[in-house]
């Protein structure tokens, strides 16, 4: 149905922007995500709000992000900490109200920050207004048609449609009193949207539209990739071991992931974004096959999709340069940007990630085996890690496209181990006993103030989830004052990348790579011109027409350092004409 006939869900002239501005402003955005509940608390309940992400907006500034990006602050049980939302379009009490969204949208914009909101459309909660309409309703009724409901197997419908296993473990069908069986691909709290129901369409348009009214500048789609669903061969489903054989499924027709109809969606929420001014952006989440990744980025579409690629690498120049080498191509081709990101509240802290050993099959950068609650499991190098981790991100600031700050990495804050099983709040905990621990150790509350009851995070003593004693040392007033620290190098490294990033090109100096462990690669010519340093990790230098230049040594021994003028590397220099190992130098020339 073309959107001119969505039921007036259109009607109403979108509002603009109240500071309007630039339609590309997030093809080259430094975007900072929070995660709401563990940013900063206002009313000392533990619980981190929107009164203290407003509280915080003069930090934002200081810092240098273009826009924020939050993670969902809607009511929610927290069955998976806020993905499973109970009413799209409301606060959560606890977190405070619309008219505190209001306020902190203003302050941020006030402050030339735009705001991205976390949209969860792959399934709501299991205390949303629609699902518990469904509970109460027949099978086989309207209200149900909204989920994906399904009667079970056996001689009494007494077991699930099918054995698919759920993404936080634990099978992926919950039984509801009247004997019938509901689809969550996640926690059994967070039932699966039936996004063949333009009911539901419909509805999700109204959320989107609500935000965007409200100001919003665009959207994070969370699971973007899992909407669609094909189960016509039900009530013969394909058994998760089929499932897992990729051989099986064409690209584009796996049964519930990657579906190509999930773009019939994003053109149609693309039509809404184009009727503001600017246009509202979006950005996918879809962990899928590095080939079918573009095609969420498409202009007709949600514009954007996340690239997890280097995340997911080591701290290799090899596998850095062929990640940066195709998703650069990809978002040439389809007319986006790239995104660049390294940690966000879903894995291990970079900081962390990099300091353990290499890992050929990537789990360490994703999963938490190493992380069991009675220690550690695998030898952690805590000083590598952290090296490496602002060695690869000041590379990744000087890359072209958006690059995404996960809130506390500015602070070089390493992912927490040992939680006790009481303090734990993931799923992925209560559902892997003994394999997974969950991502609650990258989610522990921020430390702004060293000598301060939660270390700033609130007013009282009360965190939702235990901040380690020692984090007092990487506290926000700690940092500010130490030219040195991470967050020191994260304030100039962005402020650096204002004055100097202009085109999208890149440009690899191979021939000057003392050896295959450096990369080095230059943007187009600066047209401004640096100012003099402001801490000790930048050096003075004027740039008028000056090309800015990136080089890492990932080796684990120091090579010559290229020829330019150095003005910003990720460690202390050892030596004149020197680039230390594991370290990352910004020069002009
Ligand atoms: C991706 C989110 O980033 C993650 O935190 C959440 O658990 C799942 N989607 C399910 O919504």
């Amino acid at each position: 149905m073309p959107m001119s006939e969505t039921s007036g869900v259109l009607a109403k002239s979108p509002a603009e922007t109240a500071w309007g501005g630039d339609p590309n402003w997030w093809r080259q955005a430094v975007v900072y995500q929070i995660y709401p509940r563990s940013f900063a608390d206002s009313d000392g309940d533990g619980l981190g709000d929107l009164p203290g992400v407003t509280s915080r907006v003069p930090y934002l500034q200081e810092l240098g992000v273009d826009a924020v990006w939050l993670s969902p602050f809607y009511p929610s049980a927290l069955a998976d900490g806020g993905y499973d939302v109970d009413d799209y379009r409301a606060v959560d009490p606890r977190l405070g109200t619309l008219a505190d969204f209001d306020e902190m949208l203003s302050a941020l914009h006030n402050a030339g920050i735009r705001v991205v909101v976390d949209i969860v459309p792959n399934h709501s909660s299991n205390r949303h207004k629609w699902f518990l309409e469904a509970l109460a309703a027949a099978p086989g009724s309207p209200e149900r048609e909204r989920y994906i409901f399904r009667d079970g197997k056996g001689a009494n419908g007494e077991l699930p449609p099918s054995d698919w296993v759920s993404t936080f473990g634990g099978p992926a069908w919950t039984r509801v009193p009247d004997g019938q069986w509901y689809l969550h691909t996640f926690a059994k709290e967070q039932p699966d949207w039936n996004w063949d129901n333009r009911e539901v369409q419909l509805d999700f348009l109204e959320t989107l539209k609500f935000w965007a009214d409200r100001g919003v500048d665009g959207f994070r789609i969370d699971v973007a990739s899992n909407l669609k669903k094909d189960l016509s061969l039900y009530p013969d489903l394909p058994t998760q071991e089929q499932l897992w054989d990729e051989t099986l499924w064409q690209p584009g027709r796996f049964p519930f992931a990657d579906r190509d109809e999930v773009f019939d969606v994003y053109r149609e929420w693309r039509e809404l974004f184009n009727q503001y001014n600017p246009p509202r952006t979006a950005v996918a989440e879809a962990w899928v096959k590095p080939e079918r990744q573009h095609l969420y980025a498409a202009p007709d579409g949600l514009g954007q999709v996340f690239n997890f690629d280097l995340l997911k690498s080591n701290f290799d120049s090899g596998e850095f340069r062929e990640v940066i080498d195709r998703n650069l191509l990809h978002a040439a081709q389809t007319g986006s940007s790239n995104t660049w990101v390294l940690s966000n509240h879903d894995v291990v802290r970079h900081a962390t990630r990099y300091g353990l050993p290499f890992d050929e099959t990537k789990d360490n950068q994703i999963a938490r085996k190493w992380d069991l609650a009675d220690g550690l499991t695998i030898p952690l190098d805590a000083e590598q890690g952290i090296r490496r981790a602002r060695a690869a991100t000041l590379l990744l600031f000087a890359l072209p496209g958006s690059t995404y700050i996960y809130q506390g990495e500015e602070l070089g804050l390493p992912s927490i181990t040992g939680i006790a099983a009481e303090d734990r709040q993931d799923p992925t905990y209560f559902r892997n006993a003994g394999v997974d621990v969950g991502r609650d150790g990258c989610r522990i509350p921020i430390p702004w103030v060293s000598n301060a009851p939660s270390f700033g995070f609130g007013t009282t003593s009360a965190s939702h989830l235990p901040q380690p004693r020692e984090w007092g040392n990487l506290a926000v007033d700690v940092e500010s004052t130490d030219p040195s620290s991470t967050l020191s190098l994260y304030r100039n490294a962005l402020a650096l990348r204002h004055k100097l990033q202009t085109g999208e090109a890149l440009e690899w100096l191979d021939a000057e790579a003392p050896n295959k462990n450096v990369l080095i690669f230059a943007r187009p010519s600066v047209v401004g011109s640096v100012e003099p340093s402001r801490g000790a990790n930048e050096t003075t230098g004027a740039a008028g027409g000056k090309r800015w230049v990136c080089a890492t040594n990932f080796g684990k021994t120091p090579v010559p350092m290229p020829a330019g003028e150095v003005i910003l590397t990720s460690s202390p220099l050892t030596g004149p004409a020197e680039l230390p190992a594991e370290t990352t130098a910004w020069l002009l020339r």
